[in-house]
């Protein structure tokens, strides 16, 4: 299926795989970009090295284009960032920050930008930047959406901004893609469905509370890392919240973070304190909150781990492979306009 979106980045059909921390891993991203999409790799919360070996890794997966997730909030990203660009990986995709430097050097070896954004002001601000596309990112979304819909905040955004829109935020099957091209987007990305695939490597136990749940079934809070953020509803959540809010315990958990990270737990603090003590309190529960998400994903700990989801949980109810997902939803999406246009 073609679209600006499709002709811009060199890909076969309108569907992104958003980089979330822990899941898209180079395995997920060439599976999805193999199936003609576009896999964009997670680096929150990996060291450079950690990085730059993903990258290869996904160059010996596939041939065909692939990105690079920059949340460029959290500590090392900037670093990642640079890995990123010296790699000349062919779409870098930036959220969560100013992204001015990152599109001024990748448009130098001739990459495409994708900014993720939640406003109007975000997108127009990406566009004076030099933005190729913008990542609209509504309520529904798995962690960081924003307090607007996406069926009201993507055509505003379409309206305002003249680089292909990726709706994102609700988008699980070939009514969401017939419905985001609609409202004026040129493609969706998809983190919730895609996390929830064969090649995803999100825990089976927890891939299969996540089939049993409803779209009644998150939360959209501030309690987990400090920003407006959904998360799945389990007995657990709230018993995780409390800890999080607990400044010892978050600051205990940033140390292993930087160690992780192999950065100095000491510059990333004093930069952060420099920042101003919400950002150190919100990178605190970050740290503690990104711990929670690894135990969900990784660990299928569901007792003291957290699951980022979207509301579009409550429409997914099998684990196909990648590739079965991407044909699913075009050739619904495909059906969906023949039906309307006979
Ligand atoms: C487990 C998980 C981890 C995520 N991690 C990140 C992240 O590190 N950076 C980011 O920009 N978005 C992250 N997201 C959000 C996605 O990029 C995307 O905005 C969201 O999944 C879209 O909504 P949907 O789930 O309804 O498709 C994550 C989402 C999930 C489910």
């Amino acid at each position: 299926m073609k679209t600006e979106l499709t002709e811009r980045l060199g890909i076969e059909h309108p569907i992104i795989l958003p980089g979330m921390t822990y899941i898209s891993t180079p395995e997920l991203v060439a599976a999805v970009s193999n199936a003609g999409g576009l896999g964009l790799l997670a680096t929150g919360r990996r060291s450079t090295a950690e990085t730059r070996a993903m990258i290869h890794r996904v160059r010996e997966l596939t041939d065909k284009p692939f990105g690079v997730g920059l949340p460029l909030i959290l500590p090392g990203a900037k670093e990642n960032a640079k890995v990123a660009l010296e790699e000349k990986v062919p779409v870098i995709n930036y959220s969560l920050g100013k992204g001015d430097w990152i599109t001024e050097e990748a448009h130098r070896y001739g990459a495409q930008v994708i900014a993720t954004v939640v406003t109007e002001k975000h997108a127009l601000a990406a566009c004076h930047y030099g933005a190729d596309a913008i990542q609209a990112t509504g309520h529904e979304a798995a962690a960081h959406g924003g307090a607007v819909t996406s069926l009201v905040l993507v055509p505003r955004i379409a309206d305002l901004v003249d680089v292909p829109v990726i709706a994102t935020g609700g988008f699980v099957d070939g009514r969401g893609l017939a419905a985001a091209l609609s409202l004026g987007a040129h493609g969706i990305a998809m983190g919730s469905r895609l996390a929830m695939c064969q090649e995803s490597p999100v825990h089976l136990r927890t891939k299969d509370v996540i089939l049993q749940k409803t779209i009644h079934d998150t939360l959209y809070t501030d309690q987990y890392d400090g920003m407006d953020c959904r998360v799945m509803s389990t007995p657990a959540t709230e018993k995780v919240f409390s800890q999080n809010a607990n400044i010892l315990t978050a600051l205990g958990m940033s140390l292993s973070l930087a160690k992780q990270m192999n950065i100095s737990w000491l510059k990333m603090f004093t930069s952060t304190l420099l920042r101003g003590p919400k950002t150190t309190m919100q990178l605190a529960m970050m740290a503690n909150a990104s711990e929670t998400s690894r135990l969900a994903i990784e660990e299928g700990d569901l007792d003291n781990g957290v699951q980022l989801i979207g509301q579009g949980l409550g429409l997914i109810e099998d684990l196909p492979a990648a590739n079965e997902i991407i044909e699913r939803v075009v050739s619904q999406a495909e059906s969906v306009f023949q039906q309307h246009n006979p």
